[in-house]
């Protein structure tokens, strides 16, 4: 089966409504049907939905359809693009480490590299992202993280993820790439 086909159809489970499109699942949080099951969710030793910041049934749909679409085993998924950049930083890093960044990044992506990370010890340097020698020699030590966003705003440029991809293949760093879908 094709992959669109496969989006299309991967859908939560239907209820016993038997509707066609996903009800939105505006819920706070959610019941439990016994104190037990409800303290193991909470200790993260058993999966549910506990509180739909974490999660929410709908979220989880759009994660496991982009994941299909980008080849992913797996996502997460916020309620903006500098929140995903922001948590990817925050989660993957800690002071001392370093970045590599293609140098067409967003206006706020410039100011988290360049004045808010550094604050934490977090530095970052920018790269011409098209060949594989532009990031081979700016890589440092304590580099962590490459990162580029595809289609650059406000270039639109199309940056090239193969040739990130060699250079990760060879020194086996994080990788992250930022593609904003609207
Ligand atoms: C390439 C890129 N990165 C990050 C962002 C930030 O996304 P948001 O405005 O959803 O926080 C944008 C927004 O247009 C963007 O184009």
């Amino acid at each position: 089966m094709k992959k669109e086909i496969q989006v299309i159809r991967d859908q939560i489970k239907r209820s016993d409504y038997s509707e066609h499109s996903v009800p939105l699942y505006t819920t706070s949080s959610y019941v439990f049907d016994n104190p037990d099951d409800m303290a193991a969710m909470f200790n993260g030793e058993q999966e549910g939905y506990i509180y739909t910041r974490y999660s929410n049934p709908n979220v989880s749909e759009f994660i496991s359809k982009m994941a299909k679409l980008e080849n992913a085993e797996n996502g997460w998924a916020t309620a903006s693009g500098m929140a995903e950049i922001f948590s990817t930083f925050g989660a993957l890093l800690e002071a001392g480490d370093h970045i590599l960044s293609s140098r067409a990044v967003f206006g706020s992506t410039h100011k988290l590299l360049t004045e808010i990370l550094p604050k934490w010890k977090i530095e970052a340097i920018y790269v011409d992202g098209g060949s594989p020698e532009h990031w081979e020699e700016a890589i440092q030590p304590n580099t962590k993280i490459f990162y580029l966003e595809t289609p650059t705003n406000p270039g639109l440029d199309i940056e090239a993820q193969h040739v990130l991809f060699t250079v990760i293949e060879t020194y086996g760093s994080y990788q992250s790439y930022s593609r904003l879908h609207g």
